[in-house]
């Protein structure tokens, strides 16, 4: 099974191409294309994304990012008149998106692909609009089946993709599995007996992770996205002030976080300190407390859902899993106290939005569907 994926939820247009051969449990996978066009640059001016701005940016990116990803096509036809009706009326509302449409891809042959996998949403219903309409016009123009995958089931399996001496491996996850997906936009602890039978047994009641380290970054004047930021200025040696920040919700009964008070406490922290201090010269002790203060949070309650729940695997997954520290401490604390459990963290270029993990999701729980039945969903859960 050859999918093409297509991911457009927040402000990166990705496109991947992967095939998938052997069994549904235990694939192996070839990477054909991988394309992240990242529009940070454009958002950093305004502090963070901007929906109608990366709607434009996915508008203009996906044709040219779709030529390069198929890297190999053929012009041969020409299309029926009423095909092209269909397509006009598709993508009436992305009128650049259909100028380029018209103009490269509907002249070129079917490429060799079995379906088309598509981001549906969670995130920003504009952004995902424009991948849906593009999406369905591919599947309308080529016959092939539309997939509508969930984000955060991309970041959950993410992390199956690892290295191998000859390319990539998917690894097999062993069930019960319990996935920490820290993003943007999401913190969520999900649960699961098998391939799609999720569970969200705890998420955060206010700010996501990643929000929280985009807001302290402000907070210390640093630009957007925060989160590289306060981990790179973390780990600055250097004199350290005796600060302490709060470890909200660690010891309450249940699987959820709550951030937002954090960042309120930190915003106080950075007042007083201020009479004291330039805002530069706290900034490494702030951002190493903030960063220690919900590495231990996510770290705590993940390994206490872990053993509650008896699972046999433990998945990270999302923008935050980026950061080293996170990754360093999980990692450890797994080993010590869970020895048995297998744990799995995505490659370092494949935590933050991409399509290649929209792929591996179709595969593992792709549900072919019409493609005018396909409807962007800005808030749809897991499970
Ligand atoms: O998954 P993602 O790329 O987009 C969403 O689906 O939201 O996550 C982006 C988030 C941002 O909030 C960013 O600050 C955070 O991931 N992030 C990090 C690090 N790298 C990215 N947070 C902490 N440490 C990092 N190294
Ligand atoms: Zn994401």
């Amino acid at each position: 099974m050859k999918i093409l994926a297509i991911e457009t939820s927040c402000d990166e247009t990705a496109i991947a191409i992967a095939e998938f051969k052997g069994t549904k449990q235990n694939p192996t996978i070839s990477v054909l294309s991988h394309i992240v066009s990242s529009q940070v640059e454009i958002h950093k001016k305004f502090g963070g994304v901007v929906p109608n701005l990366a709607r434009r940016e996915h508008e203009k990116n996906l044709v040219p990012i779709l030529l390069e990803a198929l890297k190999q096509y053929k012009k041969t036809r020409s299309v029926s008149h009423a095909l092209g009706k269909k397509i006009e009326r598709i993508l009436a509302r992305e009128p650049e998106l259909l100028r380029h449409f018209k103009k490269y891809i509907l002249p070129l042959a079917p490429p060799d692909i079995d379906a088309i996998a598509l981001t549906y949403g969670p995130g920003l219903a504009p952004a995902l609009w424009v991948g849906v309409n593009f999406a369905k016009a591919l599947c309308a123009l080529w016959g092939k089946p539309l997939i509508p995958i969930n984000h955060m089931a991309g970041h959950f399996y993410s992390a199956t993709l690892q290295n191998e001496k000859s390319g990539y491996k998917v690894e097999n996850i062993q069930f019960p599995a319990l996935g920490l997906l820290v993003s943007g936009g999401h913190t969520e602890l999900i649960y699961t007996k098998g391939h799609g039978k999720w569970t969200i047994v705890g998420e955060t009641r206010d700010d996501a992770a990643g929000e929280a380290f985009d807001k302290v970054a402000r907070i210390l004047g640093l630009p957007y996205p925060g989160g590289p930021q306060i981990s790179k200025l973390a780990e600055k040696r250097g004199k350290t002030l005796s600060i302490s920040l709060p470890r909200p919700m660690i010891g309450s009964d249940d699987y959820d976080f709550s951030f937002s008070g954090l960042k309120t406490a930190v915003l106080y922290l950075v007042r007083d300190l201020k009479k004291k201090i330039s805002v530069r010269a706290m900034r490494p002790s702030v951002a190493r407390e903030f960063q220690n203060a919900v590495i231990d949070v996510l770290v705590s309650k993940t390994i206490r859902a872990a053993r509650e729940k008896k699972v046999k695997t433990i998945l990270l997954g999302g923008g935050v899993a980026a950061n080293s520290l996170l990754r360093e401490r999980l990692r450890a604390k797994i080993k010590k106290e869970m020895p048995r459990v297998k744990y799995t963290e995505p490659l370092p270029w494949m935590t933050g939005d991409n399509a290649l993990m929209i792929a591996l999701a179709a595969h593992f729980v792709g549900k072919k569907k019409a493609w005018n039945r396909v409807h962007a969903d800005a808030n749809v859960r897991l499970g």
